[in-house]
């Protein structure tokens, strides 16, 4: 049992924490929000992630993990400090390095002897292991870039099932000690130097974004010459050396890490003078999916959104979670409010968000909208009725921005589907988006 200090209580500290902890290791997290700390000290986590409040509570009744916002009593006697903090995009793209050069000047300030091995969890700028040794103190520190790969959503079941480990040092036996903690898990391991390991965070984000860009360029050629954009892609995704998984079209891409990881590996593409056209188009690809969907409510209501009624369904980012941080569904709200709209939102884990109206169901949001908009592939959502949906709305424009719907009968209804054909017949009069006169009123 090794004891591990953590610092940053956010998705992927209280995550790894809850987890390590249950495979038997002592777990001291630090975050310096007090609020924080309270509340995860009584077991309840702060964002909406599967399993974690259970897996957490494990640990707080165990007694194996405790949180503080003091550095001084979470780095004592720690072999391992995990550090977890947001690195936010700036406004070149590249990753703001101020939180993490914050969370080392007090680790620096707290150290304690021996000294703890040092663990770069959460995405950090490439070359973020060379940042270390700027701090009095941490100049002899080893290092350890071991990125993790937790999707919101499942990342307790990710964390249990690493596809890999990877730990990047520049020392093998730090490597090697910091693999060693996971052991339980059987994973493969990858034992490479820092810059590797920090660079295939960001390639492996870019990679998912490129493949969901992909997907929405080859849905939306499918719809324009009347191919099955569905069979297309799950084909697609058989072959194993394309592998099935972020190829859903629809509204795009959002989260904290896929637009903020594109973004910087796009800026490290032009300084290296190679390949950033290739993500500004991964990017401009993205947007435009968004931006067909505000343009077909636009246009239905011949460019007057005022005084109508738009119900978004969904603006978590995806299911399973309440981050609406680069949401699609999100994003669209701040459209519809900015030109004007009504805007009323339904989604099962997000309560409030900007000025929009919140409504306690899917039906509720529908009732009296002019148009109704899926933006997030909630389970609930699969459920839908399409002439429910028409009962229960003045307008009658549906869009759905991820192939959710039950399109069995979309009469009387114009029914807008960004991803047709995905994963059923759909055999609904369905307007294809390349065809938007048909989704003018
Ligand atoms: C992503 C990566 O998948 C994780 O491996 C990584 O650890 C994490 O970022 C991170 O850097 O911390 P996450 O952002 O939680 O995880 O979500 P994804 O499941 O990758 O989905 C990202 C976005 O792509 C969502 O908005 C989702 O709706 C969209 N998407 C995904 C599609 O539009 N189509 C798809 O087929 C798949």
């Amino acid at each position: 049992m090794s004891t591990v200090g953590v610092v940053g209580a956010g998705h992927v500290g209280v995550v790894y924490s809850a987890g390590l902890a249950s495979l038997g290791h002592r777990l001291q997290v630090i975050d310096i929000d007090a609020g924080r700390v309270r509340d995860l000290s009584s077991g309840h986590v702060w964002f909406h992630e599967p399993e974690l409040p259970d897996l957490l509570g494990r640990g707080l009744s165990n007694g194996t993990i405790s949180f503080t916002t003091s550095y001084e009593q979470g780095l004592r006697g720690c072999e391992f400090v995990f550090v977890c903090v947001p690195t936010p995009a700036r406004a070149d793209g590249g990753l703001d390095d101020t939180l993490l050069r914050g969370a080392l000047e007090r680790i620096a300030a707290n150290v304690p002897a021996p000294k703890p091995i040092l663990v770069f969890k959460s995405t950090v700028p490439v070359g973020s292991a060379r940042l270390v040794r700027e701090f009095p103190g941490l100049e002899d520190v080893k290092i350890v870039a071991s990125p993790e790969f937790l999707a919101e959503g499942t990342a307790v079941r990710d964390f249990f099932a690493p596809a890999r480990i990877i730990v990047g040092s520049s020392d093998h036996d730090a490597a090697e000690r910091v693999a060693s903690l996971f052991a339980p898990l059987n994973a493969r391991v990858i034992v490479t130097d820092p810059i590797t390991a920090e660079l295939l965070k960001l390639a492996s984000n870019a990679f998912l974004a490129t493949k969901v860009s992909f997907a929405n360029v080859i849905a939306g050629i499918a719809r324009t010459v009347g191919a099955d954009a569905g069979t297309t892609l799950t084909s697609l995704g058989l072959d194993p050396r394309i592998g099935g998984s972020h190829l859903r079209p629809g509204l795009g891409f959002g989260g904290s890490c896929l637009p903020k990881d594109l973004a910087a590996i796009q800026q490290l593409a032009s300084c290296a003078d190679v390949g950033a056209p290739l993500f500004a188009a991964v990017a401009e690809v993205n947007r435009r999916q968004r931006e067909l969907a505000f343009e077909i409510v636009v246009n239905h209501f011949n460019g007057v959104l005022q005084r109508r009624t738009i119900a978004v369904l969904g603006v978590a980012f995806k299911p399973d979670t309440d981050d609406v941080r680069e949401s699609p569904g999100a994003l669209l709200v701040d459209e519809f409010l900015r030109r004007g709209a009504d805007v009323v939102l339904y989604d099962p884990a997000v309560r409030t968000i900007h000025r929009a109206r919140v409504a306690p169901s899917a039906a509720e949001a529908a009732r009296g909208a002019d148009a109704v908009i899926v933006a997030t592939e909630w389970p609930e959502f699969r459920e839908l009725d399409l002439q429910t949906l028409r009962g229960l709305m003045r307008g009658s424009l549906v869009i759905d921005g991820r192939g959710v719907l039950r399109s069995r009968n979309a009469s009387g209804l114009i029914f807008v589907d960004l991803s047709v054909g995905f994963g059923r017949t759909g055999d609904g009069p369905a307007v294809a988006v390349g065809n938007l006169e048909g989704a003018m009123s």
